[in-house]
């Protein structure tokens, strides 16, 4: 049987969620939900989704909807979260999972009272190239970790955009430091034991422009990160061990393919490029892969796990409290 999604919001990331459920066998995206009828309307004829909600609230009534996509600005996702919940629908909840660690542990508890599953939508750890980076480290291909660096950086949004918005969940740090942050606790399997942030605030609207961070993780192993509203976009991230260090060009959206990444040892580089499996390109890309790891474990009652295997819910409630002291560290020192 089919699992139908319905999605809240008509922002930019619809198209992706459109596109993997057209394409992949027991998906569908069968609900759309806007604030605003006709913007519902639209969306839903753009992207060729059968139902169109005014208001969130008619599609969470809607008994044709299994599970939904939380796609609304950060500040609204532990409110609708909690409230598909509490309707009986499954929710994958786009990244950041919610605005502190507090909102986040409310999400997951809403999740067990109600027997419903919750998953933050982080897409990048779904992409092959990210398990085969933490299982090659793991094998030890480059001894043992010391340090990992990463960076998102991007500028352009217009002024009136929710990340601008500091009651809203705003600040790069919540948008795309969450990567770097996530990054750091994939590869050490750990939260941090101190953190150390710099940040440069917006004085007008006192969100985070440029945050940069340093996380120190058990036996000091060290992560350093950068992101930014104001940069030229960039990206990247680096994991060193004591016998070789892992190049990953594009860490956070690699493409579906070829999607390269080094292994430098003595010296020599070794470019590794994931060999596609016998499937269709467009199974391969993240957004697919995740939903449809989602799909399989509403179908058969599991737990979502982040690649190679952390509990979802762990791994959000870890990011979230280190979000939270990485943003406290900046403010406040
Ligand atoms: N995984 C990824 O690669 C990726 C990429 C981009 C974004 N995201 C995440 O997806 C989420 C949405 O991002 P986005 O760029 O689409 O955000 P956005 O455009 O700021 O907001 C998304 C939706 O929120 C709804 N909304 C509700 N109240 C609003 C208000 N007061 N002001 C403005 N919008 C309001 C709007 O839908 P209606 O007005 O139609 O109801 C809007 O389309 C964020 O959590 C972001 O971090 C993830």
């Amino acid at each position: 049987m089919n699992t139908r999604f319905g999605i809240l919001g008509t922002g930019s990331i619809v198209g992706k969620y459109a596109q993997a459920c057209r394409l992949l066998p027991g998906l569908e995206l069968v609900a759309i939900a806007s604030r605003d009828a006709a913007r519902a309307r639209a969306a839903a004829a753009k992207f060729e989704i059968p139902c169109a909600h005014a208001g969130y609230e008619s599609l969470l009534a809607d008994t044709g909807v299994d599970a939904v996509i939380i796609a609304l600005h950060n500040g609204l996702h532990c409110e609708w979260t909690c409230r598909a919940l509490a309707a009986g629908k499954h929710v994958l909840c786009e990244k950041p999972l919610a605005c502190n660690a507090g909102e986040v542990a409310q999400m997951f508890a809403a999740a067990q009272t109600h027997h419903r599953w919750l998953m933050e939508a982080f897409m990048y750890r779904f992409h092959p190239q990210m398990p085969e980076i933490l299982r090659r480290m793991r094998a030890g291909e480059i001894g043992r970790v010391l340090h990992i660096n990463s960076h998102r950086m991007s500028q352009g949004r217009e002024a009136s955009n929710m990340r601008y918005q500091r009651d809203a969940g705003g600040g790069a740090l919540l948008d795309i430091g969450c990567y770097c942050v996530s990054l750091a606790q994939a590869v050490t399997g750990a939260e941090p034991i101190r953190v150390q942030a710099n940040a440069h605030f917006d004085p007008a609207t006192g969100v985070d422009l440029t945050l940069t961070g340093m996380l120190v993780f058990p036996e000091d192993v060290t992560a350093n990160f950068c992101c930014s509203f104001e940069s030229e976009p960039s990206y990247g991230a680096e994991i060193v061990g004591t016998t070789g260090r892992i190049l990953i060009p594009n860490p956070w959206m690699p493409p579906v393919w070829p999607s390269d990444f080094t292994i430098v040892r003595a010296g020599k580089s070794e470019i590794i490029r994931m060999t596609p499996p016998e499937v269709p390109a467009h199974i391969l890309a993240p957004f697919a892969l995740e939903l449809t790891h989602f799909a399989e474990c509403i179908r058969q009652d599991r737990a979502p796990v982040f690649p190679p295997g952390d509990n979802a819910e762990c791994d959000s409630l870890g990011i979230a409290r280190t979000l939270d002291s990485v943003i406290a560290a900046a403010r406040f020192g």
